[in-house]
C-alpha cells in the first residue's frame, strides 16, 4: 500500500521453497499458490498499512510480462477489488516497475531523474532500457539466451545447491578466500552495439569445469566466486557502453539480481570513476514486490494513464 509514493505497507509471500526440489519456478505450483495466498496477503497489507477499504483510491497489477497462468490470478482480483471498491485499476508493467523500484522514497520524484539508462536483472528478464520519461522507454540491450538470474539458478542447480541459485551462489562466493579464481569466459557480444547479453557459454564452462573437478566444499566457493566475478564484470560493462552509447549521465537498475553485493559495489565503481550518477534499489525493494507495483501505478495514474476492466495479460512486454 502506498500513498503519495511513501510506503505504508509492504507484504511479499514467496512461493519460492515449493520450487526448490525443481531448481526452478514450475507455473503450475506458482498460480496454485498465488490463488490460495493473495487474499490473505492483500489483507495484510490493508490491515497493516492502517488504512480503511473506503480510503483506497486505485488498485494498481501487473499485467505483464511473465507467466500468463501467476499474472491472471493477480489481474482478475485486482479487478474485483477494482469492481467491488468503485475505484479505478491500472495495468503495470512488472520491468518498468522493477527500473522504477530504486526512486521510491519518501517521495516519488522520477521526473527530474530523465533520461536515465535502466536495466533489470532478474530470474526471467535481462534488458537495457532508455528511459526518456514514464511512457518513453526504448529496449537498448537484452539477453539473447537466459536471464542473469536465471544463470545464476541453472549454474547452482548443476553444484545441487538447490533454487533460488542466487543467494546460494554469492554465500559460497563469500567464502572464497583464495587467489586464483577460474577465468570463466565473459561473452562481450560485439556486433550491434555489444549491448546484448548471453549467459549459455559461462553455464556451460561451469558445467565442463564441475564434471572434471574434485567437487569439494573449496572447490564449491572458488567457482561461485570466480562465476560472480565474470558475471559482474559482464554486467558493469555493458552498463558502461550503455552509458555510452546513450549518453545519458544517470542509471537506474533494478531486479532480484541487483540483490547481489559484488554486483552493487561493481556497478557503483564503474560509476564513481565515469562520474555517473546511479540508483540503486534497497535490497528490500530488488526482488519481485507490491510496493514498486503500486508506485508506479499510482505515478501513471497522476498523469493521466487509465486502464478499464478490459484490461489482460500479457507474457511478453517491452
Ligand atoms: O526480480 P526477481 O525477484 O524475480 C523475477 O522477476 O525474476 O528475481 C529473482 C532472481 C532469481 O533468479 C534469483 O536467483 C536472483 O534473482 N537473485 C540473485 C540474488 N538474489 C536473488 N542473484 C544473484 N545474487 C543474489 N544475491
Ligand atoms: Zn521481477
Amino acid at each position: 500500500v502506498v500513498r503519495d509514493a511513501k510506503v505504508l505497507s509492504q507484504e511479499v509471500s514467496s512461493s519460492v521453497h515449493l520450487h526448490s526440489d525443481y531448481g526452478g519456478v514450475v507455473p503450475e505450483i506458482a498460480s496454485r499458490f498465488h490463488t490460495e495466498y493473495i487474499y490473505p496477503v492483500v489483507r495484510k497489507a490493508i490491515d497493516d498499512a492502517g488504512v480503511k477499504k473506503g480510503e483506497i483510491e486505485l488498485v494498481a497489477v501487473t499485467s505483464g510480462p511473465g507467466l500468463p497462468g501467476s499474472l491472471l490470478v493477480g489481474l482478475s482480483f485486482a479487478k474485483a477489488v477494482s469492481l467491488a471498491l468503485g475505484v479505478p485499476i491500472i495495468g503495470v508493467n512488472h520491468l518498468k516497475a522493477h527500473m522504477i523500484s530504486c526512486f521510491i522514497r519518501p517521495l516519488f520524484e522520477i521526473d527530474d531523474k530523465f533520461p536515465f539508462v535502466g536495466m533489470v536483472a532478474s530470474g526471467g528478464h535481462t534488458g537495457l532500457y532508455r528511459c526518456d520519461g514514464l511512457d518513453k522507454w526504448e529496449s537498448i540491450g537484452r539477453t539473447r539466451d537466459d536471464a542473469v538470474g536465471e544463470a545464476f539458478d541453472k549454474v547452482a542447480k548443476i553444484m545441487g545447491l538447490g533454487y533460488p541459485g542466487g543467494p546460494r551462489v554469492e554465500k559460497r562466493a563469500n567464502r572464497y578466500k583464495g587467489t586464483s579464481p577460474i577465468d570463466f569466459p565473459r561473452a562481450m557480444l560485439k556486433g550491434d552495439k555489444g549491448l546484448d547479453f548471453s549467459f549459455s557459454g559461462i553455464k556451460t564452462a561451469v558445467l565442463y569445469y564441475w564434471k572434471g573437478c574434485d567437487k569439494s566444499e573449496s572447490e564449491i566457493d572458488r567457482i561461485c566466486y570466480s562465476f560472480q566475478k565474470a558475471v559482474t564484470e559482464i554486467i558493469v560493462e555493458k552498463l558502461r557502453r550503455a552509458m555510452v552509447f546513450s549518453g545519458c549521465r544517470r542509471l537506474a537498475v533494478g531486479g532480484g539480481v541487483v540483490e547481489n553485493a559484488a554486483i552493487r559495489s561493481g556497478i557503483e565503481d564503474m560509476c564513481e570513476k565515469n562520474g555517473y550518477i546511479f540508483f540503486l534499489p534497497s535490497r528490500k525493494l530488488c526482488g519481485d514486490n507490491a510496493v514498486m507495483v503500486a508506485a508506479l501505478g499510482e505515478a501513471l495514474f497522476l498523469r493521466g494513464v487509465r486502464s478499464d476492466l478490459t484490461l489482460n495479460v500479457s507474457a511478453v512486454m517491452n
